[in-house]
């Protein structure tokens, strides 16, 4: 058959193990998933109403695929117009978006490395020349990136905090970066983690956008919100941007509980308040647990954080899976030595930190 070329080496999409294979395979009782950057408490109590109150009524038509209500919410809560707004099935199917209708093969596009991974896969797929720039200590190289920029440049993608590593993007270093770069560029801001940034010198997202006509922010409703099964994620931009990307979005691409679903969650800002302090609050135990066993780490504001065990990933990932705790080893993600660890509820995270040092004395043994 006639497949393009670009897509004949591409892989799909390797999710972390299942709970259930976990089990099956090491017979273990309980297992801990720590590997997808999800919310260990859930969701809030005021979304479980309303999902409980929709399982009554009828699916037999299809959803408003504008989600009305929800970009009313949202517009309302962010303090922008509802038509700055655009909702997608998840951040991925955003990114996918921008990707189609800005990306083709005589363009390129630049991006941090190791970065999330989809905005490489979308690009093959366009089958666009993909610059990427190497992180520097984990952080995004933005000089390095703005002189990658020509005239073929179509998108760049940046994301604070940045996954795989966890470091930000400083206010004074990213408006630096949008003050120069072509207004024909599209800028995208990826903060899938945002609500979790606790530092001073983080940038106000909502202000950039007002003053820069070629950046778009996405954002997303799996990470802290918990609704990662409902597939939510939204972009906001000047309403140019978002006028362009509209005829690219299937016409019903959210569905109805998840858009109720995320309405009730936004309401809901304490639980995020109270995720993201707590959050910071596990997070510096696994500071304190990298600093005791001398393991190198990247200061992180999301809510995982990438841990350098100077051995190979892989094994790092086998030995923690055996005893229950699923992460994610960091040689897919760039980091053959290290592994990414989803900061879980303090139980879990206690019961991580143990595993993480029974591999330690392991291998202090072995040598
Ligand atoms: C940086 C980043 N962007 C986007 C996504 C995708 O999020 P969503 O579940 O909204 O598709 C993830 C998921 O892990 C992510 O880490």
């Amino acid at each position: 058959m006639k497949w393009n070329s670009q897509i004949l080496n591409l892989h799909s999409y390797q999710p972390g193990k299942s709970i259930e294979e976990v089990k099956k395979e090491f017979n273990l009782e309980v297992i801990y998933k720590l590997a997808s950057n999800e919310n260990p408490y859930g969701y809030s109590s005021k979304v479980k109403k309303v999902i409980d109150e929709e399982a009554t009524s009828t699916y037999s038509y299809y959803p408003d695929g504008y989600a009305s209500e929800l970009r009313a919410e949202m517009a309302k809560s962010l303090g922008i117009k509802p038509t700055q707004l655009i909702f997608s099935n998840g951040t991925d199917e955003l990114l996918h978006i921008i990707s189609k209708a800005l990306l083709n093969p005589s363009k390129n596009t630049i991006m941090a490395a190791p970065t999330f991974s989809q905005y490489k896969h979308n690009a093959i797929l366009e089958g666009a020349e993909i610059r990427e720039v190497p992180l520097i200590n984990g952080e995004h190289d933005l000089e390095k990136m703005l002189h990658q920029v020509d005239d073929q440049t179509a998108v760049v993608w940046l994301c604070s905090p940045n996954n795989p590593t966890g470091t930000y993007i400083a206010d004074a270093k990213l408006r630096g970066f949008l003050s120069k770069v072509s207004k024909e560029v599209l800028i995208v801001l990826d903060e899938a983690y945002f609500e979790y940034v606790k530092t001073d010198d983080y940038y106000n997202a909502l202000s950039l956008v007002q003053e820069y006509p070629n950046l778009i922010v996405t954002r997303t409703f799996s990470k802290i919100y918990g609704l990662a099964s409902f597939r939510i994620g939204y972009g906001i931009a000047q309403e140019a941007i978002i006028k362009a990307l509209e005829p690219v979005r299937q016409p019903f691409n959210t569905n109805i509980i998840a858009q109720k679903a995320a309405i009730e969650a936004l309401k809901d800002q304490a639980f995020v308040a109270k995720c993201a302090k707590v959050n910071r609050e596990e997070m510096q135990r696994f500071y304190d647990f990298c600093q005791k066993n001398k393991l190198e780490y990247f200061p992180s504001q999301g809510n995982f954080i990438l841990i350098d065990f100077q051995y190979d990933g892989d094994k790092v990932f086998s030995f923690l899976l055996s005893k229950g705790y699923i992460v994610r080893s960091g040689k897919q993600l760039g980091y053959p030595t290290g592994i990414r660890v989803t900061i879980g509820t303090n139980e879990q995270n206690t019961g991580v930190m143990n595993a993480m040092e029974a591999f330690l004395e392991q291998v202090s043994a072995s040598k």
